[in-house]
């Protein structure tokens, strides 16, 4: 640690009274909070909701915490990537006020036994596949903007899914916080940036970008074909790669995730797919 304050100079808090005593001076001082909650394997999507809220507002906190509550699967949580070191020195080219490291039980003193119902926002796509997933997602930020208490929280839409639950949550809650989703960053070769990408093998980071690359001609298939045929020839092209297996592929209404049967249905309607390569999910999506 003393590693990295010396190269970045950022300050590091680990400890939730401290991180409050602080964020209660910059409020006191009329700043605005800017929130990055992040699971750390810092890449380029990470660093631009932390270039945007540091734009955007006074001051910015960027949390590393892997939220054991959100791994339905136990070797996901132990093969999850931590990369501290990497992701401090990334973190200081755009020099957050500060950045929040919590220990488990800092976050969870006692086990959150909460359960939230959001209904089909949670019950369809990674809801379906990952039992659990969005409670445990919806505890942890739930506990990090009771701490934090930020004006503006910014996502990523590549959890596309994700985003919807937690502006569910902010209105569940009653909570007074900005949401603020920022688009997907890409590689060069299309492939949705993900902390999971360096799992994957050469071979397998190769054949992934099939994943974007069918997504996009998807969307200039949407003029001919309807929506069962796209969604078929979806499938059916990822799965002709042998790396790649398609767990789901929906098009759904952006708001309410409710299934598109016709192109007429929903005005605003995304494409969301997971795909398993090896071991590794890889998930995105693209707007029709
Ligand atoms: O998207 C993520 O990295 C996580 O789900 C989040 C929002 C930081 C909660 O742990």
């Amino acid at each position: 640690m003393i590693f990295t304050e010396h190269i970045t100079g950022m300050e590091i808090v680990r400890l939730v009274a401290e991180t409050k005593a602080k964020i209660s001076k910059f409020k006191a001082e009329g700043k605005t909070i800017g929130f990055v909650p992040t699971m750390g394997a810092l890449h380029q999507g990470h660093l631009s909701l932390t270039e945007a809220s540091v734009k955007n507002n006074d001051i910015t906190i960027v949390s590393i915490f892997v939220n054991p509550t959100q791994f339905n699967n136990p070797n996901d949580l132990t093969s999850y990537p931590r990369t501290l070191e990497d992701d401090l020195e990334k973190l200081s080219i755009y020099n957050p006020d500060l950045i929040f490291i919590p220990e488990v039980n800092e976050i969870y003193p006692e086990p959150d036994t909460r359960i939230f119902d959001f209904g089909l926002l949670d019950s369809v796509m990674e809801g379906k596949n990952r039992p659990g997933h969005f409670n445990g997602v919806a505890q942890v930020v739930s506990r990090l903007f009771d701490i934090v208490t930020p004006n503006d929280a910014y996502f990523g839409q590549k959890d596309f899914q994700q985003v919807s639950v937690i502006k569910q949550m902010v209105k569940d809650l009653k909570l007074n916080v900005n949401i603020v989703p920022c688009p997907i960053v890409r590689e060069k070769d299309g492939l949705a940036m993900s902390s999971r990408n360096v799992l994957l093998s050469k071979e397998q980071r190769k054949n992934a970008s099939k994943i974007s690359e069918t997504l996009f001609k998807a969307c200039n298939l949407a003029g001919e074909l309807n929506v069962t045929q796209l969604k078929n020839w979806v499938v059916e092209e990822i799965n002709k790669n042998s790396y790649l297996s398609v767990e789901y592929f929906e098009i759904v209404d952006d708001t309410t995730l409710e299934q598109v049967k016709d192109w007429n249905e929903s005005n605003n309607k995304v494409g969301c797919i997971t795909v398993q390569v090896g071991k590794v999910r890889l998930i995105d999506n693209v707007t029709f």
